[in-house]
């Protein structure tokens, strides 16, 4: 492997999306399509890859949710994994498997894993004292209480956070403390939990992290950095819930693994679900690069918590990068679940069918990579109509037509090129190891625009040699232009193929043209003279102002 060092196989994580709701337009911006797109990319390069996610089925909201709803939990999450795996294929993520964390082998490598830990002498044993709703039968977690601020007299402060005066706080501080799952006064119970002594490992994730992972992102780098200066408490990794994978110890009952210790496991589940003879080598192989693709929210668990497990239970490799997102913004808001202020993906699906790659695009254009972005309808409009449309589309379509008005729709024979030519094209094909470089860096974002740059290249190079004003009817300037102009066509599907997967598809079908290697970027005579090439249908289809000002009177209309 050139371009990986060391490594002989990449293992792509993408964050278990939580089985308890379907999936908007934030998940597929700051985790799915940068995953997909690496994915993708990799695997052009002919790169051995596993790709994973699955969706993560355990925690307290699917228990409340299933009370609330008077079904089982099996039954939630039953209805969302269904409707999270469809809309993840519906854009063309391109898991080597999607499972899910209610899986029998899930179940039993979380198990396995845990009990590594305690017979190893891992986890801390603790009793302490947490509020229990007694109507619900329930403790509570902080997030689960609210009460009155100390510090502002905000009455209706969080167990952990007051979102009035921002400070955090401790449960046990809250006046008038209520359970909101039943809005009844808690009781004080003594429970016992499990915990991962973080702190004994701060040594070593400061050289691990600070030291040797100097290239992280800068919001990666300076969240580890603030949470390991800032000191590392034990971290409970056992719940008393009856939804989830019962702890494995002997006469323990009415407690499981907290959904955060099984969830990362979950990537290991399935690989093993995957590869059932063969796992071992992506996660114990120090010659496998492993990638977890998150948001921001997840950098702990992912940068901190899981290497921590992984270190005490020994015998892993760690992950090598942690590319995590900011936030993806809708209308100026944060995307909410809750009050419904989102754009869902099974949506979107219904409402523009078959411009799953106007989404991609302006997603990735537009991406949270490395602060907060905003995604309005607006915005999506404009990039959709000037840039896939006018740029990308018209070039490919303005070739296509002209190839059959001229030449019956056969790929022209190429004379010598002009200096003109040259040039054009030694720009054209100098953008390869610009874009290799930012995917390798993990920003799609730059990526994205120098590919776009190469359609417009194309596109002036028509507009320049104006090839429809030449008089005679066979031309070998004529010719020599389309054929060129050709060459390029399908030398930007290699090179977009990561980014507009259905597209590039469409225009390899136009093109009979198929199976392209991202090292085939670059070659002048993909399309041979004589090979024949279809009419082309629209590639992008115009969004209108209608459309635009439906979907944000839709949005601003929403009731939560
Ligand atoms: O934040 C979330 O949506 C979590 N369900 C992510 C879990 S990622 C992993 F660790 F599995
Ligand atoms: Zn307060």
């Amino acid at each position: 492997m050139d371009v990986f060092g060391k490594y002989r196989r990449v293992l792509i994580t993408a964050a278990l999306p939580y089985a308890n709701g379907p999936i908007h337009i934030g998940h597929l911006a700051g985790v799915y399509i940068p995953a997909d797109i690496y994915a993708r990319y990799l695997r052009l390069r002919g790169e051995e890859v596993l790709f994973v996610c699955g969706s993560d089925e355990h925690g307290v909201p699917i228990a409340l949710k299933a009370m609330e709803e008077c079904v089982t939990p099996k039954k939630i999450v039953d209805r969302y994994h269904r409707i999270i795996k469809k809309s993840l294929e519906d854009f063309g993520i391109t898991f080597d498997i999607y499972s899910r964390t209610s899986s029998s082998i899930h179940r039993h490598t979380a198990s396995i894993f845990f009990r590594c830990l305690y017979d190893k002498g891992k986890l801390v044993e603790k009793i302490t004292d947490q509020y229990y709703d007694a109507r619900a039968r329930l403790f509570l977690a902080d997030r689960y209480i609210i009460g009155t601020c100390r510090l502002c007299g905000y009455k209706y402060a969080y167990g952990d956070q007051c979102e009035s005066c921002g400070s955090s706080i401790s449960v046990t501080d809250l006046l008038n403390p209520k359970s909101i799952v039943t809005n009844t006064l808690p009781e004080m119970k003594k429970t016992k939990h499990w915990y991962l002594p973080l702190d004994n490992y701060t040594k070593w994730l400061k050289k691990w992290i600070l030291e040797e992972h100097k290239e992280w992102k800068p919001n990666v780098f300076g969240q580890c950095k603030s949470w390991l200066n800032a000191g590392l408490s034990d971290r409970a990794v056992t719940r008393d819930l009856d939804w989830g994978i019962p702890v494995p110890i002997e006469g323990v009952e009415g407690k499981v693994l907290y959904v955060w210790f099984d969830a990362p496991i979950g990537y290991i589940s399935n690989t093993i679900e995957f590869f059932p003879n063969d796992w071992e080598k992506w996660w114990k192989d120090s010659s496998t690069k492993l990638v977890h693709f998150i948001g921001k929210d997840n950098i702990v668990f992912h940068c901190i918590i899981f290497p921590v497990m992984l270190k005490a239970h020994g015998g892993y490799i760690l992950p090598n990068n942690v590319p995590a997102s900011e936030f993806l913004n809708l209308e100026g808001k944060k995307i909410s679940t809750s009050r419904n202020w989102a754009i869902w993906l099974h949506e979107y699906i219904d409402e523009f069918p078959g411009q799953e790659d106007s989404l991609r695009y302006v997603l990735i254009a537009n991406s949270p990579e490395n602060k907060d972005s905003d995604f309005t309808w607006k915005d999506f409009q404009i990039r959709n109509n000037n840039e896939l449309v006018a740029i990308l589309g018209n070039f490919i379509n303005r070739v296509s037509v002209l190839t059959h008005k001229y030449f019956g729709g056969n790929v022209p024979f190429r004379e010598k090129l002009t200096s003109l030519d040259q040039c054009v094209l030694n720009d054209f094909f100098s953008k390869k190891i610009i874009i290799e470089n930012w995917l390798e860096q993990y920003r799609f974002r730059d990526a994205l625009k120098e590919a776009m740059n190469l359609a417009r290249i194309g596109n002036k190079y028509l507009t320049d040699t104006e090839v429809w004003k030449i008089a005679d009817k066979i031309s070998i300037r004529r010719a020599t232009v389309l054929n060129v102009a050709l060459q390029m066509i399908v030398n930007l599907t290699i090179i977009f193929d990561p980014f507009l997967p259905f597209t590039t598809a469409k225009i390899r079908k136009f093109l009979h043209k198929e199976n392209l290697k991202w090292n085939q970027f670059g070659e002048m005579d993909l399309l041979k003279a004589g090979d024949q090439i279809d009419q082309l249908n629209l590639l992008f289809v115009k969004v209108e102002d209608e459309t635009v000002e439906k979907h944000v009177r839709k949005l601003f209309n929403t009731k939560s």
